[in-house]
């Protein structure tokens, strides 16, 4: 039963999605996941057919307990509205937002774009979501069934030297509703955005960030997520952020903005023009960046892998390289949910 049902993602289904703009592909997803659920009896069948539950899949990461390494990238659920239908697919974790203060409608469409050629994806969303209100609103009406992260960011009309004020909007109003935040200063959509990732900027950001965690009882960890177009002497320095910041983890890593090594045609790439590029042509880079950051820091450092985990492989890959958790997006479009169930399997059959 189980390679009829991951055949039928890629022979059916896809082909179906893909006939669709990339942008109208999700909300489809997005409305088939909220709709289809709903159906009497689906969540059990979804469940019995995705989920792989073994104690020897989970793990403990900076205080907190995730059921199996497999979780949702940031991005996937832009506006608070899915992490619960994606549980039943098997993932541990998911990672809401890039959330803002202010809702905002991001960048002119099209900003979403297939290179198939390539099992990658460009996009130039430019934060587009809902308000860091509506999300704790979405949070307060549907109690999490898995661990949630809060990705935070500023508002693009937010002037650069008042960007620490957006990031810390965010985190206190999401503070009692997720379980880990996730500072975003690494999207190429947005203008000036990767200028917070030089030290002194950093620095200041968690800082002030920290501060407010700290005057709660029970802080949160918080992890920074990087790009992966960064050299080895700015990983280092990322590292000493992390140390006098006293940051949970990273996340490593987001989208690239270089387009180097693409199979799909010269013409195709540029005319789909400026944004993040993702999936397996980001996979090398993202997976030497955590081998450098886990090799640096003595295996010492919690790094949560993201970046063009395509299949098993991939995401075993990742781990050996030194992440402790993995997190799907390009991936979970190309081949389906059923890639929750072929990792997690594939971890314990390495384990076997
Ligand atoms: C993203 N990603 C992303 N990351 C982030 O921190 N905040 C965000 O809002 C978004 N938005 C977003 C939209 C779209 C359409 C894509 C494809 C990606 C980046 C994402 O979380 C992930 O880090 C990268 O896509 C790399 O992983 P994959 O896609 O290669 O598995």
């Amino acid at each position: 039963m189980p390679d009829f049902f991951f055949d039928m993602y890629k022979t059916f289904i896809r082909p179906l999605f893909f006939l669709f703009s990339p942008e109208r592909a999700h909300r489809l997803v997005s409305f088939f996941l909220r709709t289809g659920l709903r159906i009497p009896g689906i969540r059990p069948l979804v469940r019995r057919f995705y989920l792989v539950e073994d104690p020897r899949l989970e793990r403990e990461v900076f205080g907190l307990r995730f059921p199996n390494p497999v979780g949702v990238a940031a991005g996937f659920d832009k506006e608070a509205a899915l992490y619960n239908h994606l549980a039943h697919f098997g993932f541990g974790h998911v990672e809401i937002g890039t959330v803002t203060p202010l809702g905002q409608p991001g960048n002119p469409r099209p900003r979403l774009f297939r290179l198939p050629k390539d099992r990658a994806l460009v996009n130039r969303m430019g934060f587009n979501n809902q308000g860091v209100e509506a999300f704790v609103s979405n949070l307060r009406a549907n109690q999490p069934s898995l661990i949630v992260g809060g990705n935070i960011g500023k508002n693009t009309q937010t002037p650069h030297q008042e960007s620490t004020g957006d990031y810390c909007r965010c985190f206190q109003a999401l503070f009692d509703h997720v379980d880990y935040f996730v500072v975003n200063v690494s999207c190429p959509n947005i203008e000036g955005l990767s200028r917070l990732q030089d030290k002194d900027e950093l620095v200041g950001l968690l800082q002030a960030i920290q501060k407010i965690n700290h005057s709660h009882i029970k802080p949160r960890p918080v992890l920074l997520k990087i790009s992966p177009d960064l050299t080895h002497k700015q990983l280092d320095e990322v590292l000493e952020v992390v140390e006098t910041t006293g940051l949970s983890g990273i996340i490593a890593t987001n989208t690239s903005s270089l387009r180097d090594g693409l199979q799909s045609p010269d013409e195709q790439v540029k005319k789909v023009g400026k944004g993040g590029l993702s999936g397996a042509p980001l996979k090398r880079k993202s997976t030497e960046t955590i081998a450098y950051l886990s090799k640096k820091s003595g295996g010492k450092l919690p790094i949560i892998a993201s970046g063009g985990i395509m299949g098993a492989d991939d995401a075993l890959e990742k781990l050996s390289a030194g992440a402790s958790l993995v997190q799907l997006y390009t991936g979970f479009i190309y081949e389906g949910p059923s890639l929750v169930k072929r990792i997690n399997k594939s971890i314990l059959k390495a384990l076997s």
